[in-house]
């Protein structure tokens, strides 16, 4: 079932019917499908370029409990903020990266750059994704101590911060940041490697629009789809956490979330070089071309229980 929709979705010919996939810029259309969450009012978001939580709008699909959508809470500089962290400094050493094994970002230069200096398009869309902090092993897909990294601080209190106004506690301990081309797709799949599957699942999403297809605990659930777009949170938690969802397909929309530039209010003193790129359009220009055919989706999870310090190995886990 769900093959069968992703299948649908993915078509180029005939492409699909639209209709059905539900729109959260036009809420009047799902009465019957979502109900609204309330908000915890939070403050200091300005810092991660988040609008002022009384502003959020977030709902809940009632077909699928758990599952949290925050329609664009950022500011247009605070997509920018994120977009550069991801693209410039998160695809760093030592973080891993699907070019690891290629050898293709000579020893001491940095991939972002290489593809700038050198105008290197094969190479910048060559990279698929990074991983932080608990890197996941793509072959085993089980985290350990022996494979992590340092998890990026402002990524940890975003993640913090977006929890809290929907009354979770969460420590991201781990995240996968997925590059995503108008060709890409992310097939069916639980994620569910986390020793803490109680904690809810953080996905950010920058650039252009996703198709998301969210079904439910078995393949035969036939799924929801979903629009996503830049600036959009969909939070996994309780009974959607384990469910299955992919991505069938990316939409070339528009780029008015980061274009329309009218805040400059973003305030981060560790991070002034990001801010001041943010805001100096010469600056940002190499980074609104990657987004304007491109997608950046963060998805970030905290993998060990509350109060467990390490990961135990499967044998102590059992005593
Ligand atoms: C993932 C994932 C969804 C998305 O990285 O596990 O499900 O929207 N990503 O890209
Ligand atoms: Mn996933």
């Amino acid at each position: 079932m769900f093959k069968d929709v992703f299948r649908y979705y993915k078509s180029r010919n005939p492409p699909p019917e639209l209709t059905k996939v539900l729109d959260f810029d036009n809420v009047d259309t799902l009465e019957s499908k979502i109900k609204r969450v309330t908000i915890k009012d939070i403050h200091d978001l300005k810092n991660y370029g988040l609008q002022p939580a009384k502003t959020w709008e977030a709902y809940e699909l009632i077909e699928h409990p758990g599952l949290i959508f925050i329609k664009n809470p950022f500011s247009s500089i605070g997509q920018r903020y994120w977009t550069v962290r991801c693209l410039q400094d998160y695809t760093k050493r030592p973080n891993k990266t699907n070019l690891d094994s290629f050898k293709l970002v000579p020893e001491g230069k940095e991939w972002w750059d290489v593809c700038q200096n050198n105008h290197d398009k094969l190479l910048l869309n060559k990279l698929r994704w990074v991983t932080l902090g608990y890197h996941h092993d793509w072959d085993t897909k089980i985290y350990s101590e022996d494979n992590k990294g340092e998890f990026p601080k402002d990524l940890s209190e975003l993640s913090r911060h977006v929890a809290q106004a929907l009354d979770f506690n969460f420590n991201a301990e781990a995240a996968i940041v997925n590059f995503y081309h108008m060709d890409s797709t992310l097939s069916g799949h639980t994620d569910h490697s986390e020793q803490n599957l109680e904690a809810p699942l953080l996905s950010f999403s920058f650039g252009q629009t996703a198709i998301f297809l969210l079904g439910g605990k078995t393949k035969e659930d036939a799924p929801t789809a979903v629009f996503i777009r830049s600036g959009d949170i969909v939070v996994m938690s309780q009974d959607s956490r384990l469910c299955y969802h992919g991505v069938p397909k990316i939409l070339q929309m528009d780029s008015r979330f980061w274009d329309c530039f009218n805040q400059n209010n973003l305030v981060n003193k560790e991070f002034r070089e990001v801010v001041h790129i943010c805001k100096e359009e010469t600056l940002w220009k190499p980074f609104a071309d990657y987004l304007n055919s491109s997608r950046i989706n963060v998805n970030v999870r905290q993998v060990l229980k509350r109060g467990q310090k390490r990961l135990c190995s499967e044998s102590e886990d059992k005593k």
